[in-house]
């Protein structure tokens, strides 16, 4: 059976009774897939929303988080803090850090292990600019994210990492990619971890599509062999529409 984690990425939405309010509703739906689905909620949120899915089986997690355990780093959080906090997941090199926060491959595969060291599962975000593609580079572009941000990960640690591919050009923008360039990068992206790995890492590994994925359109992306899910940004802001995904998923199965 093709495994599915459909997780809902807020950003910087929801006030903590906002948050509690959407997990109500989320779970009134009685998910098929509980466990295959998650929300990304902002730090301020994450104590009130883990305590409200608490028992639901629906997972959660940060956004952001430092590599280093502690020390003189303000207005940051670290992966203890997160742990402490009991989050599932976090988002690593979403596009909108690395474009507005400095976030570098270097930072993300620091991240990355600090993470796994922890047993918090990463969602590893990459893709390319418009200009990436259309210069017709978006492969090689999406190699060389991987290939550093997994720099120095070890075949156990790295079957534990959720990619998340989503194209700059696509987030937020209601221009989804099509349903075939998202399973042609999606496809890459399992070849390349394949060929850093072996093919059954590349095989098991999660690879998620983001960018405009909303309830008309998640069942012919989700359907695609190499999806294996959808990191959801302005859909996941309302239960109804978010829960519409997670069902178009468990249908496939
Ligand atoms: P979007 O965002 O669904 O609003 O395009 C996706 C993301 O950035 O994770």
């Amino acid at each position: 059976m093709k495994k599915f984690l459909i997780a809902g990425n807020w950003k910087m939405n929801k006030t903590r009774a906002e948050a509690v309010q959407f997990a109500e509703e989320l779970k009134a739906k009685n998910l098929a897939n509980a466990k295959d689905v998650c929300v990304l909620a902002p730090f301020t949120a994450l104590a009130d929303l883990g305590c409200a899915l608490e028992g639901s089986g629906i997972g959660f997690g940060a956004q952001n988080v430092h590599f280093k355990e502690s020390g003189a780093y303000t207005g940051e959080v670290s992966v203890p803090m997160l742990k402490d906090l009991g989050v599932d997941y976090c988002v690593i090199g979403h596009s909108e850090r690395r474009e507005y926060f400095a976030e570098t491959d270097e930072t993300v595969n620091l991240k990355l292990k600090a993470l796994l060291e922890a047993g918090i599962t990463p969602i590893l975000c990459v893709g390319e600019s418009l200009e990436v593609r259309e210069e017709g580079t978006a492969q090689t572009f999406v190699a060389g994210q991987v290939v550093a941000d997994f720099e120095g990960i070890g075949p156990a640690d790295a079957a534990k990492i959720v990619i998340a591919y989503e194209p700059i050009w696509a987030i937020g923008t209601g221009k989804t990619a099509t349903p075939e360039q998202a399973e042609e990068m999606c496809a890459f992206i399992r070849g390349v971890i394949s060929g850093i790995y072996d093919m059954a890492t590349g095989d098991s590994m999660l690879i998620l599509y983001g960018g405009s994925m909303k309830p008309s359109n998640a069942k012919e992306l989700l359907e695609k062999p190499d999806i294996n899910g959808g990191l959801i940004g302005g859909a996941s802001l309302k239960a109804d529409d978010f829960a519409a995904i997670a069902e178009a998923a468990a249908s496939l199965q």
